[in-house]
């Protein structure tokens, strides 16, 4: 695999400035639930990451699942309407606070979808807390309760983000030059 060095288009939040926004939505977070337990639930596996060090900034009791859904039907870097559940939760969530942590809010159609379906299964309360918001690119209505930063209409990686699987693993969030990406080797 390349090194992102050769395509990447910039930094859009380097590790200080994630560390300090996921600690402060941890502090939120534990707030509006002061006095209640929470399900936080994380949706593979970008959001994997960004769960993980949110869920040791809460101070309230909780509890963790995961659920993994896939998107399909439109280009290679694009997301779609159409989702797929691919693991689904362990826990029954009737009367359950849940937490959704989602890595990325784009058109809202992965969201919207998983909310709908959650919602039949009637938590308590159910909330959605996403890393990153591509705000102007809303095609559907979702409504976001925590957000960790918004991002330009362009292709990001790392802190959990791929590109075809790859870069998860770096500590920033970077946006990177398709055209680049595409043409080395
Ligand atoms: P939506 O259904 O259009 O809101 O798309 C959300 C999903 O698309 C996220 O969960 C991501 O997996 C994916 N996605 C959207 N933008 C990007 C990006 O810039 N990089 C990587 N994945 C993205
Ligand atoms: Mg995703």
């Amino acid at each position: 695999m390349q090194d992102y060095r050769a395509f990447i288009d910039e930094i859009l939040v380097d590790e200080k400035a994630i560390e300090k926004r996921v600690a402060e939505l941890g502090v939120q977070i534990s707030r509006d639930y002061t006095d209640q337990s929470l399900l936080v639930v994380c949706l593979l596996r970008g959001g994997l990451t960004f769960t993980a060090d949110l869920t040791r900034h809460l101070t309230i009791p909780h509890t963790l699942d995961c659920m993994s859904l896939s998107s399909y039907g439109v280009g290679r870097y694009a997301s779609s309407g159409n989702v797929r559940v691919n693991l689904d939760l362990m826990t029954n969530i009737e009367g359950l606070n849940v937490l959704l942590v989602e890595d990325i809010v784009d058109s809202g159609r992965t969201l919207a979808h998983v909310l709908q379906m959650l919602k039949t299964r009637e938590p308590r309360s159910l909330k959605v807390c996403v890393l990153l918001d591509k705000k102007y690119r809303r095609e559907v209505p979702v409504e976001v309760d925590y957000v960790g930063f918004d991002v330009p209409d362009k292709y990001v990686f790392g802190y959990g983000i791929d590109i075809d699987e790859h870069f998860r693993h770096l500590r920033f969030i970077a946006s990177a030059d398709l055209q680049k990406y595409n043409k080395t080797p």
